[in-house]
């Protein structure tokens, strides 16, 4: 017999086996998964990608091949051959493979393995650290294959759809010019040019539009971007984006039917969803902020805040009266059917806001022995009913109520309507909830730099009928900027861009660059828009979240081969690292430690 895989090839993946197999002479490699020797029988589950199938070694198995199959161990590395039985009774009916068996008929150790540090199995409690550590053995978890499995699909969907659009698929450079604005860059030392740097794209935002300028028309790319900001469970130091961008579009809406169709494409190929494209609702900016505290609302519930200024503003509760007085705002939301929650608990919703750097959370719980509430002894039977009616507030509610600075009161309450639905499950958490935050504020005012600053970049054009206020009253501006956003995740943003070099040049003074700025960071990028810019615009979504979303997982790091923790390290590689000091001379670099 010829030798396993010199003579053999691999039939099918181990999770493909199936009853049709039945009879049939296969070959199977992978690791060893599971192994249970029964004295005259073993019995060894072989894992790949695909899945596990069950080998049997038995009386049937030549003598010197069984023998080989009691040095097996777990993760040890095979190519089984033989023959495809039914299992007659003994079904496994929770493997797809569970019909059948492979005899074992030849047997060869490609390679063993040392006891691994952990089991590998999805149920097995690891620590994160020890996973991460061991990563390549981490990612032998079924659940992690088949998440990459998923992403590998929504690229391969992606770049169908895009190339069927007519965008190109064009690379721009990793080593770029630092241009300080949005997120702090990585930087990486030249050696030709000592004590110069470049700097990783934090997204190919010029690159993909010197590329409309040089007339690609279309362009795309799975595109990795490096940030250097504090991690989040959403957030990657390095992270992909699905960038594009289009010439000759001038209205949010063209690039949104692009940006709706790719994520039909990817929801409905993945998840079997029926999504449409002109199906997906827009939220304008200042509606989302009003009604959900943030700018990208979980519509999946409702619990929308509620102004109640108005009708607090002289009340005898100094801490609402006062507190209008000073040009804030009293707003809550009602947590419909939560009157039952104990006291122990709305205490707890009192830390969570506080949290946020409010100095506490006013309720009242509306239950069917009569209203209990934190506030109502200072309020009039008048005040409280128009509060009740204002909120909407039935039997068994439990309102929640916050007095502070407008903006303060907005971004907790955004919070804590996220925080109580999800505490106490008041939604549907396998709903998918897609929405469009639109008509973005184009600056925002910095209060410590004590300048405007973009609130998505400097390249984002203005509303055709907001360019007066430029002038009277920038921070009022509305931009030609959309977001997309499923389930309360911001999963995609961009904008219409300034394609007018007076435009662009205001755009770069108003944030506060004087002429020698400009032209130091953004030289280049000025000139080319003397030379014919088509209008253009475009988007990126975060490859990374839109895998999270389609795979059900909550933690960026599910979806990504080797991620990096919390502090910016890799566990498995420890990079960062130190290097030599011949590395830092070469780069004319010394290193001054910090203090401890
Ligand atoms: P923006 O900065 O909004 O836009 O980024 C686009 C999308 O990228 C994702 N994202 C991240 N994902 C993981 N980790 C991070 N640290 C991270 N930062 C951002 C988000 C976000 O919506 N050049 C513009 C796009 C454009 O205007 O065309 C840009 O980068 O899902
Ligand atoms: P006190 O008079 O201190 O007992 O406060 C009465 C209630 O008002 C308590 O439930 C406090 O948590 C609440 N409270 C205090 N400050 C605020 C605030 N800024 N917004 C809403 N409620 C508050």
């Amino acid at each position: 017999m010829a030798e396993l895989i010199g003579g053999y090839k691999r039939t099918k993946l181990c999770g493909e086996f199936r009853n049709f197999d039945i009879d049939s002479k296969v070959v199977c490699m992978g690791f060893v998964a599971k192994y249970r020797n029964l004295g005259n029988l073993i019995f060894i589950d072989v894992r790949d990608r695909s899945g596990i199938v069950q080998v049997s070694f038995d009386d049937s198995t030549p003598s010197e091949i069984f023998e080989k199959a009691t040095k097996l161990r777990n993760e040890y590395v095979v190519c089984v051959s033989g023959v495809v039985r039914s299992r007659g009774s003994n079904i496994n009916k929770n493997l797809p493979t569970g019909d059948i068996e492979i005899i074992a008929t030849d047997l060869k150790i490609l390679n063993e393995a040392e006891v691994t540090p952990f089991v590998i199995s999805d149920d097995a409690k690891v620590g994160d650290v020890t996973r991460l550590k061991y990563r390549y053995l981490d990612l032998r978890r079924p659940s992690l294959q088949n998440i990459l499995m998923t992403r590998s699909k929504i690229t391969k969907i992606t770049r169908d759809y895009l190339d069927y659009k007519g965008f190109l698929d064009i690379e721009t450079p990793f080593l770029g010019k630092s241009t300080p604005e949005g997120a702090r860059d990585y930087l990486v030392p030249s050696r030709i040019h000592p004590g110069e740097f470049y700097a990783l794209p934090q997204s190919p935002q010029l690159f993909k539009q010197l590329l409309m300028i040089a007339g690609f028309d279309r362009y795309y790319q799975i595109a990795r971007c490096f940030r250097d900001e504090d991690l989040r469970a959403n957030r990657q130091p390095e992270f992909s984006q699905i960038d594009l961008e289009m010439s000759y579009v001038e209205k949010d809406q063209d690039v949104m039917e692009i940006a709706e169709g790719l994520i039909c494409e990817i929801f409905n190929q993945c998840l079997g969803m029926d999504l449409k494209v002109g199906t997906f609702r827009k939220i304008p900016y200042a509606e989302a902020m009003e009604n959900y505290g943030s700018d990208k609302p979980d519509t999946r519930f409702d619990l929308k805040i509620k102004d109640l200024s108005n009708l607090v503003k002289n009340c005898d509760f100094s801490v609402f009266a006062n507190c209008i007085k000073e040009g804030g705002s009293v707003r809550g939301i009602n947590a419909k059917g939560l009157a039952t929650l104990t006291r122990k608990q709305i205490d707890a919703l009192g830390e969570f806001v506080k949290g946020y750097g409010v100095k506490g959370l006013a309720w009242a719980a509306l239950k069917p022995e009569g209203i209990t509430s934190s506030f109502a002894k200072f309020m009039t039977e008048e005040q409280m009913s128009e509060i009740y009616n204002a909120m909407d507030a039935k039997q068994g509610d439990l309102l929640l109520i916050i007095a502070d600075k407008t903006k303060l009161v907005l971004d907790t309450l955004g919070g804590l309507r996220c925080h109580v639905a999800d505490t106490y499950n008041l939604y549907d958490k396998s709903q998918y909830d897609f929405l469009w935050v639109t008509d973005f504020p184009l600056l925002e005012y910095d209060e410590e730099e004590k300048r405007y600053v973009a609130v998505h970049h400097p390249f984002t054009s203005v509303k055709a009928e907001d360019i007066p206020l430029l002038d009277t009253d920038p921070g009022k501006a509305r931009a030609n900027a959309y977001d997309f956003v499923i389930n309360g995740q911001e999963a995609g943003g961009g904008s219409i861009r300034i394609h007018n070099v007076k435009m662009q040049e205001k755009m770069f003074a108003m944030l506060g660059m004087s002429e020698e700025d400009i032209k130091n960071r953004f030289g280049f990028f000025v000139d080319a828009f003397k030379y014919g810019a088509p209008p253009h615009g475009g988007l990126a979504f975060g490859l990374d979240r839109l895998v999270m979303l389609v795979t059900g997982t909550d933690n960026i790091k599910d979806v990504i081969a080797f991620p990096k923790v919390q502090n910016a390290s890799c566990l498995m590689s420890e990079a960062p690292s130190p290097v030599d000091d011949i590395q830092l001379k070469e780069l004319f670099l010394e290193i001054n430690k910090p203090q401890d």
